[in-house]
């Protein structure tokens, strides 16, 4: 049997570093403690929660990102969010313009609803899309524009010109944008898209990563009111999403405005730190730095290991959990893992032990590559 990686780490969670998953370890507990033990105090899972969600926390969420005259809607992470835009809106022999590496359930979502994905491989610089190469892509066919922004797996972000100019491209194409922004509140100057082209941008968003919430599930995605009566139709989650989990998202988006700053601080600061770790292991490279995200690409082609036998060489070994880069990347996932850092230093210090060491090994492993 092939080694199961997520079952190995789940199994062992207490001890593992779990730099795998672009998750934040970094949110100060007491903010979601005290809400989630209130929530449980009164019994609220005993009912179903409004159906719509709850307002207060649709109100924060357009606030937050600032889109007045959208319509906000809840759904359980933001990939519920990301499956009902695909069947809602795509329909058999669409096209969607999207890159490689990416963020893949989403191109797996388009397939469902019988489309395509037409990829452009951004494994070089400047790592992105860019609204010249989108408009060359775009054909008789294309329907959608996928704009995630920052990136999944690389870190790059995109520059407000680059966001306006592919925004145009979808308005002067008739296209929808579908603009992901789970990893919004990392970037340096974050850019909506939705900001230049309203009427047809699906703004998706979620709590996973910027509020620490991943294992709850709670995201969504805002757009005009038509759009997102559209997409809504496809909502399976009639009754309302974990009322546990809007509990926790409500406290964390009332106070981020006074911890986050610390969260991106200290995540930046583990992002240089795993840098000068990685520029000391010959043959490894970040090929975007520094991240707009709380992850980045490391690409290890040149090590003699490959991105499976890193991933397992440092959990079972090190307890370090990164992502073998396959998952992300059909052209270039056999290059790189990915590693998350919105963690404590201590998990940091772990990979910085463990990753030469573990790089060395499997070098010596694979000789003729290696010399
Ligand atoms: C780009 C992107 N979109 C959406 C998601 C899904 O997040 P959620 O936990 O809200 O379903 C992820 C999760 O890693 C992601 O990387």
């Amino acid at each position: 049997m092939p080694f199961d990686a997520f079952r190995y780490a789940h199994a062992h969670r207490l001890e593992v570093a779990w730099l795998s998953q672009n998750t934040n370890h970094l949110v100060p507990p007491e903010v979601i403690r005290g809400a989630l033990e209130q929530a449980i105090g009164e019994r609220r899972y005993e009912g179903y929660p409004y159906g719509p969600g709850d307002p207060e926390l649709l109100e924060l969420v357009r606030r937050d990102l600032g889109l007045d005259g959208q319509t906000p809607f809840l759904t359980a992470g933001g990939t519920e969010s990301l499956y009902m835009i695909a069947r809602a809106l795509l329909a058999p022999g669409d096209e969607v313009v999207a890159s490689d590496p990416s963020y893949l359930i989403i191109h797996r979502f388009v397939e469902l609803a019988g489309a395509r994905t037409r990829n452009l491989d951004i494994y070089a610089p400047p790592f992105r899309l860019t609204a010249d190469r989108v408009q060359e892509a775009i054909g008789p066919k294309t329907r959608m524009i996928l704009l995630i922004d920052p990136l999944n797996p690389l870190g790059s972000g995109y520059p407000r010109e680059e966001v306006r100019a592919i925004a145009e491209i979808a308005h002067d194409h008739h296209l929808l944008l579908l603009n992901d922004v789970t990893y919004r509140d990392f970037a340096d100057t974050p850019t909506l898209a939705a900001e230049f082209m309203p009427e047809s941008t699906i703004t998706v968003w979620s709590v996973s990563k910027n509020c620490g919430l991943a294992g709850l599930r709670v995201g969504g995605f805002i757009a005009s009111p038509e759009l997102v009566r559209g997409v809504a139709r496809f909502n399976t989650n009639d009754l309302g999403v974990n009322i546990l989990a809007q509990v926790a998202a409500l406290a964390a988006l009332r106070t981020k405005a006074q911890w986050f700053g610390a969260v991106r601080r200290q995540t930046r600061e583990n992002g240089a730190r795993i840098r000068s770790v990685v520029e000391e292991v010959p043959g490894a490279s970040l090929p975007v730095y520094p991240s707009q995200a709380n992850m980045m690409v490391i690409d290890i082609a040149r090590t003699g290991g490959t991105p499976e036998a890193v991933q397992q060489e440092l959990l079972e070994r090190y307890g370090v959990f990164v992502r073998a880069g396959n998952y992300l990347s059909p052209a270039h996932g056999d290059r790189f893992v990915r590693v998350s850092f919105s963690n404590p230093p201590a998990d940091i210090d772990r990979f910085a032990r463990a990753f030469p060491e573990a790089i060395r090994t499997l070098a010596a492993r694979a000789p003729t590559l290696s010399s």
